[in-house]
């Protein structure tokens, strides 16, 4: 029987809820389509059009089949709030597989109520790990890959930390989705000038922040980042998750006049704003890897990093926001282009890949 025939009888329920997932899922659905039958959950983990309706727009996303407008809350209260819809979905679609990606909060509800009722859990960015507990992903990450029947690897590193754990069956080194995504929409985010236009800066000339983090949000650290920003004095532009912004206004911390605080962007406009960026200062994980795809220098607000890669080969640089603001300023302000850009994440077919086995891998 060809093998297109025997895939099409493939069904696929992916379950996604915010930003990252949006980013990752979608070259997965574009590999699949015309294979599988694909279902979406989408949990409303991201629910501000900002984070969530205009990544559908842009990335040409199947409409979700299930809306389960979980929100926010506390960890436990938002996860809970996923778990039955999730299960519901899996109990009606009796998918071959229920895909869950990286490490957030949508990415446990999944696998956990997949895998209880006993649907096979495929998770995309498998094995990667900070070795920190204190972060919510780092727990997220390590249940889901030890729920889950297959587990797809974007490194050689996550595949390691995933044997040093035991789990070895199901493991496969695809390469990182993320890149897929960069590949293909990068050239058309680049001729976006509208977004730089709109900050009204111009390529090279600025530094690009993204900040979310709870770590980094208490009255104490946004005093020193906005410390840190204000002796920089080059433009910095500052699209702002709506949590950042929140917590801006309620600890009382104000930005130097060369902070251009905007609203969090769409995957577009983001990519045009750090593709042209002299430097991009973060404390996401996805955006220390968009930086290096892009070639631009990275200093990441943080004590550790999943993508150690991007640190050993000089493009990355940890800079932990407890040691006040003069080693940020020296790192952002030193931030140079290293001589060599090795293709860490793969060659930009992961989601071929993993569409491959999971169209062809019986559960
Ligand atoms: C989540 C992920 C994080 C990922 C990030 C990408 C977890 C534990 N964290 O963090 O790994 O890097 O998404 O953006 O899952 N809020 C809004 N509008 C929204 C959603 C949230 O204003 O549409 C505000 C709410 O005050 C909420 C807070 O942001 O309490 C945090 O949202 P949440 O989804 O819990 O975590 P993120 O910080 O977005």
């Amino acid at each position: 029987m060809p093998s297109t025939t025997f895939a099409v009888d493939v069904r696929i329920l992916s379950v996604v809820g915010n930003r990252p997932q949006f980013v990752k899922s979608a070259p997965v659905s574009v590999s699949l389509r015309g294979r599988a039958d694909e279902v979406v959950v989408h949990t409303g983990q991201h629910y501000d059009p900002e984070l969530s309706a205009v990544f559908f727009d842009e990335l040409g996303l199947e409409a979700p089949a299930y809306r389960l407008e979980a929100g926010s809350g506390s960890h436990a209260e938002q996860t809970a709030r996923m778990l039955p819809g999730i299960e519901r979905a899996v109990l009606e679609t009796r998918p071959d597989w229920v895909v869950v990606y990286g490490d957030t909060n949508s990415t446990l509800a999944g696998a956990l109520a997949g895998a209880k009722v006993g649907a096979a859990v495929a998770h995309v960015e498998a094995g990667l790990r900070s070795f920190d507990r204190s972060m919510p992903e780092e727990l997220n990450r390590i249940v889901v890959d030890h729920l889950s029947t297959l587990l797809f690897c974007p490194t050689g590193v996550a595949v390691e930390n995933l044997r040093r754990e035991g789990v070895e069956l199901g493991v496969h080194d695809v390469g990182d989705v993320m890149h897929d995504a960069n590949l293909k929409l990068a050239p058309i985010a680049r001729d976006r000038s509208g977004a730089l236009g709109a900050a009204g800066v111009t390529p090279g000339r600025y530094v690009l922040l993204t900040l979310h983090r709870p770590t980094n949000l208490g009255r104490e650290a946004l005093a020193t980042i906005a410390e840190a920003l204000r002796r920089l004095e080059e433009p910095v532009v500052f699209p702002a998750h709506p949590r950042t912004r929140a917590a801006l206004g309620r600890e009382g911390v104000a930005l130097a006049p060369n902070v251009r605080l905007l609203s969090a962007a769409g995957y577009l406009d983001f990519a045009a704003l750090a593709s042209q960026a002299r430097a991009i200062v973060t404390d996401s994980g996805g955006v220390q890897k968009e930086a290096y795809w892009y070639g631009v220098p990275c200093v990441t607000l943080r004590t550790t990093t999943e993508w150690v890669e991007t640190v050993e080969s000089g493009w990355n640089r940890l800079v932990p926001v407890e040691e006040a603001p003069d080693p940020i300023v020296a790192a952002v302000r030193d931030a140079v282009t290293p001589d060599h850009h090795p293709p860490l994440y793969g060659d930009g077919r992961a989601a071929e890949r993993i569409a491959e086995v999971l169209c062809t891998i019986a559960r």
